[in-house]
């Protein structure tokens, strides 16, 4: 099954807004198949966030992300990547569709509440980030 690699950033989560985000996913017929709380240091936003690192909104992404705990999800379901990304809607929540994640729970641009993988090769490059070698051979072996 399609897995894809979801973070609920400081934002939403310090707002306590992850037990929504995690019912709206699980409502939509995802399956929740790992889960951590887990704050990002430099290191990890550096690797993440690797293709953005020449932007000019890095500097503050990269500060937004370390500031706080995460909370980093693995869901799984039939074209997961793409109805994740459609739910939690665009970018910038003045863009963002009504009842998307992102209209719901989030401020701006970096205070944007998720991430999600925007592809499969993205969701094979992301998850390992997360989540071990051998969470990630559980996972392949018990879903
Ligand atoms: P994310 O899905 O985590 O991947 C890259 C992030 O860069 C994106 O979500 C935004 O939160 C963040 N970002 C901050 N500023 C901008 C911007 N001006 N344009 C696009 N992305 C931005």
């Amino acid at each position: 099954m399609e897995k894809t690699l979801v973070l609920i950033k400081p934002d939403a989560f310090g707002n306590g807004d992850a037990g929504n985000i995690l019912k709206r996913y699980e409502d939509e017929g995802f399956k929740i198949v790992a889960a951590k709380v887990m704050q990002m240091d430099e290191k990890i936003a550096a690797i993440h966030y690797s293709e953005h690192r020449e932007k000019s909104f890095y500097k503050n992404l990269v500060e937004f992300m370390t500031s706080a705990p995460l909370m980093a999800l693995v869901l799984s379901g039939e074209n997961v990547i793409s109805r994740v990304r459609e739910i939690n809607g665009a970018t910038n929540p003045a863009n963002a569709a009504e009842g998307t994640i992102r209209k719901l729970y989030a401020k701006d641009n970096t205070q944007n509440a998720v991430h999600a993988s925007d592809s499969p090769e993205s969701a094979a490059r992301e998850i390992p980030i997360f989540f071990s070698a051998i969470e990630i051979f559980e996972l392949v072996h018990s879903v």
